[in-house]
């Protein structure tokens, strides 16, 4: 079989590139003279045999960034059978096998599907890992990339009963009018959406194994209620379930890899509509945790409904919980699209899933709970405001907001994500995107893989 593959050579500089199309014959050097390939990270140069077939692909890369080397081919190749020459260790393969994959995503719902992809042999060692980290990624970015039509809080319930059903996880929703009592900051926010909100839940795992708890922002669509965004404000807002795809994707991946843990996962799922019904500026939301919230800005909606979530689960007792929301333009202001900011009430956890997240190539970076800008969300006529006085450091004033609902001593961390590529790059398909998916995983499997 390797025989009729062509292989693909990953080279860091051009003294490995000389020697590696030697190998092809002696007219391959001079080609790739003649093509100026200089071995930088996704360059690449196919040599032709004698025949003018296809007869190997330089790749330059990074070695340092395994993920990265092959992430770009998959677009770019013409469609054949190739498979990874080089001598790199395992580990390293294995990743840029991953690259790769994650490199083919395309978000076909609407489209004709594309049938010819070029395919990449070999590697059958551990597949499974790759396999199962790139289904979670691409079902994060399918959820995302779904227009609100198709992809409102009724879809993302089916979406979350699927998951559920698959691994014979429990699964129960509380939705519309069942949610005004016990979490009405949920249903405050949701209640003007003709589509019901509701808060769903998933549980899985044996009860003799330590509880971890996430929970994802699902705000369906943003238009930002009464206080209504701009025309480009509004455009992406469909991928403000990005928080709610992120956790369900690695709810998915830790039941897929049976990570030895107690899982509960909490999606509060609303859309945050425009309609004579809905929540207004100067309303005070109270909340499952008895704190009144004042509503200075309905469009700072996110943190409302996560309270009641972050509540919840706190009430469970968990060792451990992470929230995902596309919660604050201010995150991307202070880190742009790629980086997720990262809060947490325990450094030790912070620190871990910083390093996490470089190892795996899915990075983030910290931001402090900065306590005194607490009373930046003070309200004359509540607990707490929802949006802050000002608008500077607008991703800790929310993450502050957020801690209120949280337990001091359950370890807990933030990640204030974009969850979209605004452009196209090798391995980042423009649209939507699991960030800091990998990144949580890889510290899960430090901690309760064994
Ligand atoms: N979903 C948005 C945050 C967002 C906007 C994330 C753009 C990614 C890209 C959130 O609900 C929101 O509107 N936040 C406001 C808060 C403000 C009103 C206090 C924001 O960031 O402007
Ligand atoms: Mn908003
Ligand atoms: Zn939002």
């Amino acid at each position: 079989m390797t025989n009729s593959l062509i292989p693909i050579i990953p080279v860091a500089d051009m003294q490995t590139a000389e020697k590696a199309v030697k190998t092809v014959g002696e007219n391959a050097l001079h080609w790739m003279q003649q093509s100026k390939f200089n071995a930088e990270p996704f360059a690449y140069c196919l040599i032709p045999d004698s025949d003018g077939n296809i007869a190997a692909v330089l790749v330059g890369v990074n070695p340092e960034s395994p993920i990265q080397a092959l992430a770009g081919l998959p677009k770019v190749l013409p469609s054949a059978d190739y498979h990874l020459q080089c001598e790199l260790d395992e580990h390293w393969q294995q990743q840029a096998h991953l690259g790769w994959q994650l490199g083919s995503y395309r978000f076909e719902r609407y489209l004709r599907p594309k049938k010819n992809w070029p395919r990449l042999h070999g590697h059958d060692s551990s597949t499974t890992m790759v396999d199962l980290q790139v289904t979670a990624s691409n079902m994060a970015r399918d959820l995302i990339n779904t227009p609100t039509e198709d992809m409102g809080p009724d879809h993302l319930q089916q979406a979350t009963e699927q998951v559920a059903s698959q691994f014979d996880a429990e699964f129960s929703v509380i939705i519309g009018a069942e949610l005004e009592a016990d979490f009405p900051a949920i249903h405050a926010v949701g209640r003007g959406s003709h589509r019901a909100p509701r808060l769903l839940r998933l549980s899985w795992g044996e009860k003799s194994h330590p509880k971890i708890a996430l929970i994802g922002k699902g705000v369906c669509f943003d238009t930002g209620g009464l206080n209504l965004k701009s025309a480009s404000g509004m455009r992406k807002m469909k991928k403000d379930m990005g928080g709610a795809a992120h956790a369900l994707a690695l709810t998915q991946l830790i039941m897929a890899s049976k990570l030895p843990v107690q899982l509960e996962l909490y999606l509060p799922t609303v859309e945050n509509a425009v309609d004579a019904n809905a929540y207004r500026p100067g309303d005070v939301v109270s909340t499952r945790q008895g704190l009144s919230v004042e509503i200075g800005n309905t469009d700072a909606e996110g943190r409302v409904i996560l309270a009641d979530a972050l509540t919840l689960a706190c009430e469970h007792q968990p060792e451990l919980m992470i929230d995902f929301a596309t919660l604050t333009g201010a995150a991307r202001v202070a880190l742009g699209t790629d980086l997720p900011a990262l809060f947490s009430n325990n450094a030790e956890l912070r620190q871990e899933l910083h390093i996490c997240g470089d190892e795996v190539e899915d990075p983030m970076w910290p931001l402090p709970l900065y306590q005194p800008y607490m009373r930046l969300i003070d309200s004359d006529i509540a607990d707490l405001c929802n949006n802050a006085s000002s608008s500077f450091g607008g991703a800790i004033t929310a993450a502050l907001f957020l801690q209120q609902f949280t337990n001091k001593d359950i370890p807990w961390c933030h990640l204030d994500t974009y969850g979209w590529n605004d452009s196209k790059r090798p391995g980042r398909p423009l649209g939507g995107e699991a960030m800091g998916l990998r990144a949580v995983f890889r510290m899960l499997q430090n901690r309760y893989g064994g």
